[in-house]
């Protein structure tokens, strides 16, 4: 049986969706697309062969999917989510972040528990194999004790990035460097470094007019002890430089990166025999095209898990995406607030997701 899938959000990224549901024709049947713009909707519509809408209400109610592909911009996520776990109960893939304040990130949880609904966000870089020898190593403990986390991107998005859709570098849509493009970074922080026990950042807009940041600089006190580091920009010019995630352990140490973390650069094992049992050499990739890349890969992973329950490990499901939430709400925090904020906390001052774009 097929899949019967719902595509909200006929964006930019749902370009390399719609690219996935052709490939997924088997296993997916997708019936119907909606969009606030008719002529994205009405293009998509025709490619995907089914119905276009320009109010997903009516989508739903008309098409019944069992699952809704979500990827409107992010401020919409959180109140569009509410209504597909809550008031028509279907499941939900949702594109990165999963929402932009805790509260709409925790209340899309909760209905996903309450109804017995799957939640899934997309944070395709954790299927990156590279990333999957990083858990992998932290997990069996061949790192030993982690005492340092890192992870820096220096990324290229100008004003005509920004001016491309009205949302885009707005508190209340979108956020700036950290929690665009860096949620993937907070993301591998989080997953791979665990619990978070306090945060410190500064943080400022340089080379574009947007209200949000261009550049932050944060640093993270891991709780079971180790301090990491995050620099997210999207100042580096002319163009993309590179990402990197470091992490240091008392046995051994990994360099993950390219430009998404699709390269392992570095990986030293003190104990050589460790080495040689996780044939490294499967985990080297070397996509053509890295921004992106595993989309099809969690992408396939979420449909089999939603069609058969059936889970990789890497999948964020419900849960799972709130820590690079949290992470990235409290580096915010303590920029505004100007001090070190410890977790949990109440976020009284960070602008994301709310509507002030002072
Ligand atoms: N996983 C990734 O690496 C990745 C990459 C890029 C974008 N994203 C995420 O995908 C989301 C979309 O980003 P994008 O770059 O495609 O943005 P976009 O502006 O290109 O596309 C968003 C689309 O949503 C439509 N839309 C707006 N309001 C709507 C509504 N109420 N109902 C239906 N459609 C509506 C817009 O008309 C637009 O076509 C963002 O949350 C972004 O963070 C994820």
């Amino acid at each position: 049986m097929k899949l019967r899938l719902a595509l909200v959000g006929c964006g930019k990224v749902a370009e390399r969706h719609l690219k996935i549901l052709k490939a997924l024709a088997d296993e997916v049947e997708v019936v119907g697309v909606a969009d606030v713009n008719p002529e994205r909707v009405n293009l998509f519509a025709k490619e995907l062969n089914c119905k276009a809408y320009t109010d997903f209400r009516e989508l739903i109610k008309k098409e019944d999917p069992e699952v809704v592909d979500l990827a409107v911009p992010s401020g919409l996520h959180g109140k569009i989510g509410v209504e597909i776990l809550g008031r028509f109960k279907k499941h939900l893939l949702v594109e990165k972040p999963l929402a932009l304040t805790l509260r709409e990130a925790n209340k899309l949880v909760e209905l996903s528990q309450k109804y017995n609904l799957k939640l899934i966000t997309i944070f395709q870089n954790r299927a990156n194999l590279p990333v999957r020898l990083a858990k992998k190593v932290i997990s069996e403990g061949l790192l030993g004790r982690v005492i340092h986390l890192s992870a820096q991107f220096y990324w290229c998005r100008t004003q005509s990035y920004y001016d491309s859709a009205a949302w885009r570098g707005t508190w209340e849509q979108d956020g700036g460097a950290l929690a665009q493009q860096g949620c993937h970074f907070a993301d591998a922080l989080v997953y791979l470094g665990g619990e978070v026990e306090s945060v410190f950042a500064k943080m400022g807009t340089y080379l574009v007019n947007i209200p949000a940041e261009d550049l932050l600089v944060g640093v993270i006190k891991f709780k079971n002890g180790a301090l990491g580091t995050i620099t997210a920009t999207t100042a580096a010019r002319p163009k993309d430089i590179k990402a990197e995630v470091v992490i240091l352990g008392e046995k051994g140490s990994i360099i993950l990166g390219g430009f998404a973390m699709e390269k392992l650069n570095h990986l030293a094992l003190a104990e050589a025999e460790a080495l040689q049992r996780l044939n490294v050499d499967e985990f080297r990739e070397n996509p053509p095209h890295p921004l992106g890349y595993s989309h099809f890969t969690y992408y396939r992973t979420a449909i089999k898990f939603l069609k058969d329950g059936a889970r990789e490990d890497y999948l964020a499901i419900g849960q799972d995406a709130i820590p690079s939430l949290e992470l990235i709400v409290g580096l915010y925090e303590s920029a505004e607030r100007g001090k070190e904020v410890k977790f949990p906390f109440r976020p009284l001052k960070t602008k994301l997701g709310r509507k002030n774009n002072a």
